[in-house]
């Protein structure tokens, strides 16, 4: 991460700065030279904001007082250009955890869509961790490249895009047996999981992140049938809000109710048959053609992005990265406030 856009100490130049001023309303600014916020409230002037401590409150030309805090990284992903849907940051916490990401890890994403679980594994794996990310769309690496770049000031030289399929990619890119993790959040992952095996080292975790049941089972058995994983195990997380003012004590009325499920398995060593393994096998689940022909995006309800909405996406990922690198440039000594 460079140095000066580090996620503490005072504001400065070229920071992104989340403000929340009357009735709530949120608006996220990078630090600018000349900048202005402008409202129908009045002006908050950028260099108000800069070498003040981050949660200052700022008045305006207008007399409106400004609550300024940079994002975290839970705020950004939610607001960040998407071009696909994201991972939320609850199941992302929930991914880090089940799949074990750890410090100096060797990690295989799929797909990067928007790159919001890149940025999470980016900061579990840390720089002395490898994280290759595969994604089949070029619009959408993109998209997530310039989003990385956005929030954490560069591209981090531990992090690797691999434009292409994940099959096709995957040999080329890892050795066999020399990948700790491996998240995919995609449509089929099913078609995946004989390659993902051939470069988990063993005891490695694979965990997938599918949005319907029926994934959900296929995934499952197709792990299952290999015979090459522990059995898998399946959970969906739920956060509900509260609502925690005086005596009004209760969950919040709305909440996000379903985005996926998590289904992992860790690699077994060569060779090793688990007993129950050795059961099930006996009675496998199969799947015909036309429930194959089942699983495509309309089926399982993922509307997908308009060519035109997608160059849209990549044209404001653009915008807010030149936008940081602009204001990243403009940061002379005398901003530096330490
Ligand atoms: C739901 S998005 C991923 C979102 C991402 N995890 C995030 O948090 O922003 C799924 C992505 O997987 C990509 N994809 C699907 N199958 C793939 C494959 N076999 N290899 C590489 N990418 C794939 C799609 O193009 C799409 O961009």
């Amino acid at each position: 991460m460079n140095a000066d856009l580090r996620p503490s100490g005072p504001f400065r130049l070229g920071d992104r700065v989340q403000l929340t001023g009357p009735k709530g309303r949120m608006h996220t600014v990078t630090l600018r030279d000349a900048g202005e916020l402008h409202t129908h409230h009045g002006v908050l002037k950028h260099a108000q904001i800069v070498g003040q401590p981050d949660g200052s409150v700022l008045t305006n030309s207008g007399g409106h007082e400004y609550l300024a805090l940079r994002p975290l990284l839970r705020d950004f992903v939610m607001s960040m250009p998407r071009g696909a849907a994201i991972v939320y940051p609850k199941d992302a916490a929930q991914i880090l955890a089940s799949a074990d990401i750890f410090p100096g890890a060797t990690v295989v994403e799929a797909g990067v869509g928007s790159g919001a679980l890149s940025l999470w594994l980016l900061r579990a794996s840390g720089p002395s961790g490898r994280l290759i990310s595969f994604e089949r769309r070029e619009e959408f690496a993109q998209v997530a490249r310039a989003n990385v770049e956005t929030f954490l000031g560069d591209d981090p030289a531990s992090w690797e895009v691999v434009v292409g399929d994940l099959v096709e990619e995957l040999p080329g890119a890892a050795q066999p047996g020399t990948v700790d993790r491996v998240v995919l959040d995609m449509l089929a992952p099913w078609e995946c999981i004989d390659a993902v095996a051939d470069v988990l080292t063993p005891g490695g975790v694979v965990l997938c992140y599918v949005a319907t049941a029926t994934q959900l089972s296929r995934v499952a058995e197709y792990i299952r049938a290999t015979g090459l994983f522990t059995d898998p195990e399946a959970n969906e997380t739920m956060v509900r809000g509260w609502h925690v003012e005086g005596l009004a004590v209760r969950p919040d009325h709305r909440m996000v109710a379903h985005t996926g499920f998590l289904i992992t398995a860790r690699r077994l060593a060569p060779g090793a048959v688990p007993p129950d393994v050795r059961k099930r096998a006996l009675k496998k689940p199969s799947y015909a053609d036309v429930d194959v022909e089942a699983w495509t995006p309309g089926a399982v309800g993922d509307r997908e992005i308009t060519d035109k909405n997608l160059r849209k996406r990549v044209r404001e990922a653009q915008r807010a990265v030149d936008g940081a690198r602009v204001a990243a440039d403009r940061a002379t000594p005398d901003a530096d406030v330490d």
